[in-house]
């Protein structure tokens, strides 16, 4: 009888300690899962997904200006690499790049192949695109992007400019479509990517907005190119 009663007891006991362990279980479940839910966006602010978008060829008398409003309006920074070229009449395009904080390199003034260049044109051509911005900025250009990405190490010694290529390339010019070239980025893009587009088509500007808005939701935050490069 007294060993019935004490077998009752101690099965209630057990009973009750699983009851309060399985009790505790839960909580412990669940409050990790709330932690891990603040940590989440919390390691994100402290280390946050950071791409580059990069437009070369512009300015475009129309169509920057539509991308520079899209930008605006999501608070987005950007890099142009722009071509001297087409950078004369559009003076007030490039002084409101500058007002609007995206960072301005140089396309080199007519966009040419600089190693198939001799050596004094190829950085004559950079260095009349870098007066002609210092002319409307106030600032020389201290990044350059190389046309077609046509470089050399002979170049890059001699050059006393920051060259910058780029790691998704997004087909804009090839494509000219919205859809194809926002799928063409949006498949390549990771953490830390400069992203290659050209703000001299209305298709390139459109689509590079619709990118802002899903990688945004992915987490992602846009940076100009000298901020990646530092870190
Ligand atoms: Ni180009």
């Amino acid at each position: 009888m007294q060993i019935k009663k004490q077998g009752v007891l101690l099965l209630m006991l057990l009973m009750v300690d699983a009851f309060l362990a399985n009790n505790l279980l839960t909580i412990w479940k669940q409050e990790t899962r709330e932690l891990r839910a603040v940590d989440l966006p919390l390691a994100e602010a402290i280390h946050p997904k950071q791409v580059a978008l990069t437009f070369d060829d512009g300015p475009h008398g129309e169509f920057t200006p539509l991308l520079l409003d899209g930008l605006k309006e999501r608070g987005v920074k950007a890099t142009f690499f722009l071509m001297g070229k087409n950078i004369e009449g559009n003076e007030e395009i490039v002084k409101r790049m500058q007002q609007e904080g995206h960072l301005i390199g140089s396309h080199s003034y007519q966009h040419l192949k600089m190693t198939k260049e001799k050596e004094e044109d190829a950085l004559a051509e950079i260095s009349k695109n870098s007066r002609l911005i210092a002319s409307i900025t106030g600032q020389y250009p201290t990044y350059l992007r190389p046309p077609y990405g046509d470089w050399n190490e002979h170049l890059e010694n001699e050059v006393p400019m920051t060259t910058v290529f780029w790691s998704v390339d997004s087909l804009d010019w090839k494509y000219q479509n919205i859809e194809k070239t926002v799928q063409q980025i949006l498949k390549d893009t990771e953490e830390g990517d400069i992203i290659l587009m050209h703000d001299i088509f209305e298709t390139s500007v459109e689509a590079a907005l619709e990118v802002i808005d899903r990688l945004e939701e992915q987490g992602y935050t846009f940076v100009t190119v000298d901020e990646m490069l530092i870190e």
